[in-house]
């Protein structure tokens, strides 16, 4: 494989949230003409690929994963002509162009659902879904006692007294992948997106699409969905890995055929590629989505919620590293996305923010970065009342959800709602956002974005970094993680709150994440929170 058709394997990803990127039409949400405008600002990071949070036609209940029609761009991001002429000038730009795809479930607007909702039980367009008659005397009990994900009964029933499955929100119908015509539809939507040019897909929830045992109760469906929330603190690592290794509606066996027919669409165009979504358990099954026959990446949502703590770090680096590697695949690191909390919030320091964002930089595999990851923002914060995400409204607000992490962009610190829109934003925008608007950042030569585009700069000149080149952890003292790349890197991170001296053979400081570094007669004095990238 040439490294153009192997450019995911290394490649820096930025991902894209279209509602909150840039509003060119004042409407208040982002959307494409409003990328077209941000693509040299992407362009100018150093990254290889845009992936786009979903633009297709929805009723958007949960910020467009609730997709009515997946061949087609819903009117409030544009129409299909700007979706190309996005693609193209994408490409002109010198950046990849990634959508998702959401197999494991339609918008209950879909026309399929439509039509199930108009037909009669056991017909066949109720067998494009899940559709059950409900237990109990009068079926007034759901099928099975599954939780959706997003709080609730993962049943809902129509005025027929059917219930249908829904593992999200109850206008987000799981699809029934046992259907044949569910996997013609999906390939027709590949090939639609890929003839029109786009280079690969992220997949929504692709360890979910194949269920078993539908019929059958779990034995503790509350714990399985404690257990499923990625930052849970209420069930032990043992309870965790009992319920999450066996579980019935995600990572079933059958879910890798489905991959096996894709790869092979994606084998008849040129250097495509895709990446999973999948939030496995043990970790090591990732690497069963990444087999040379299936998906090309698979993301490792380890990261996002690593504290920043030099053992546990280099557990799970190197742990994903090597479960990857039985497969020949590229690890992939996500520090944050739309789904969760902004590193800086979530380590509560920015300091700490960006000495791990330079010490993952330099990990081998490809980079993912969130929208105003590289400015450092952090989360926002709203009334109830002003929160769109479906978990902070199903739970009434025992769970405040994911729009925190979805503020819009601020692009110009002196311009009406930080230059993100001209009429009202769709969710609010945050006072203190304008300190880290573009345009200030851009000319502050000790911001957040330009650290990143220093760091992306050497990332991708260095012949250490990047690629898929070995890594050797080095044995260091407690709380500092050291490892060297091949050709002559070595990286320190100190993760403790007290000044680190490193007696290191090295000669020159290529790049560190903030003040106070220094050598002397072979000794590295590394201050806190700090790491630093070294040329031997
Ligand atoms: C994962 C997506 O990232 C998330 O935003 C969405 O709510 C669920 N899948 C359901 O599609």
């Amino acid at each position: 494989m040439s490294k153009e058709d192997a450019w995911w394997r290394d490649a820096v990803i930025y991902q894209i949230y279209p509602r909150s990127f840039r509003d060119a039409n004042g409407d208040g949400e982002g959307d494409l003409a409003g990328i077209i405008e941000g693509l040299p600002y992407v362009a100018s990071l150093g990254v290889d690929a845009i992936w786009l949070s979903p633009i297709y036609r929805s009723p958007n209940n949960d910020g467009f994963y609730d997709v009515a029609d997946p061949r087609d761009i819903d009117p409030l991001f544009g129409t299909l002509a700007d979706a190309e002429l996005l693609i193209k000038e994408a490409h002109e730009c010198g950046l990849k162009v990634i959508f998702d795809i959401i197999p494991n479930h339609f918008s209950s607007a879909h026309v399929w659902f439509q039509a199930a909702l108009a037909a009669e039980a056991s017909s066949p367009e109720r067998a494009r879904f899940h559709f059950y008659d409900g237990k109990g005397e009068n079926g007034e009990l759901p099928p099975n006692n599954w939780n959706s994900l997003f709080t609730g009964s993962a049943w809902s029933r129509t005025d027929d007294g059917q219930y249908y499955l829904h593992l999200f929100d109850s206008s987000q119908p799981d699809l029934n992948w046992d259907n044949p015509e569910v996997h013609a539809d999906f390939e027709k939507t590949l090939h639609f997106w890929l003839g029109r040019g786009i280079d690969g897909f992220r997949i929504d929830v692709s360890h979910g699409l194949v269920k078993e045992n539908i019929l059958v109760d779990h034995r503790d469906p509350d714990l399985l969905t404690k257990a499923l929330r990625i930052d849970t603190k209420d069930v032990t690592a043992e309870q965790r890995a009992e319920l999450l290794s066996d579980m019935p509606f995600f990572d079933r066996d059958g879910v890798h055929e489905i991959y096996r027919a894709w790869r092979k669409i994606f084998n008849g165009y040129k250097n495509r590629m895709t990446v999973g979504e999948a939030f496995v358990y043990p970790t090591s099954r990732l690497a069963h989505y990444v087999r040379p026959d299936e998906l090309h990446q698979i993301f490792n949502f380890d990261f996002l919620l690593i504290e920043w703590n030099a053992e546990k770090i280099r557990e799970s680096a190197s742990r994903v590293i090597s479960e990857l590697s039985t497969v020949g695949a590229p690890p992939t690191w996500a520090l944050n996305n739309h789904d969760s909390p902004r590193l800086v919030s979530r380590l509560g320091s920015v300091k700490k923010a960006r000495a791990l964002a330079l010490l993952t930089a330099a990990l081998p595999g490809s980079l993912y970065i969130y929208q105003g990851e590289e400015l450092g923002l952090p989360d926002g914060d709203m009334p109830l009342s002003a929160r769109r995400d479906p978990i902070a409204l199903r739970s009434q607000g025992a769970d405040l959800g994911r729009d925190g992490c979805r503020v819009p962009l601020p692009w110009d610190e002196h311009a009406e709602n930080f230059g993100f829109t001209s009429g009202s934003p769709w969710l609010p925008q945050m006072a203190g956002y304008g300190d880290y608007a573009i345009a200030s950042e851009v000319r502050d030569p000790e911001s957040s974005l330009n650290f990143y585009k220093r760091t992306l700069k050497i990332r991708h000149d260095h012949p250490a970094l990047g690629g898929e080149g070995s890594i050797t952890f080095l044995d260091t003292k407690p709380g500092i993680l050291g490892f060297t790349r091949v050709p002559g890197l070595i990286v320190f991170a100190n993760t403790t709150d007290e000044q680190a001296l490193i007696p290191i053979e090295a000669q020159s400081l290529l790049h560190q994440s903030g003040d106070g570094v220094s050598f002397a007669a072979d000794l590295l004095t590394l201050p806190a929170h700090t790491t630093v990238w070294l040329q031997r």
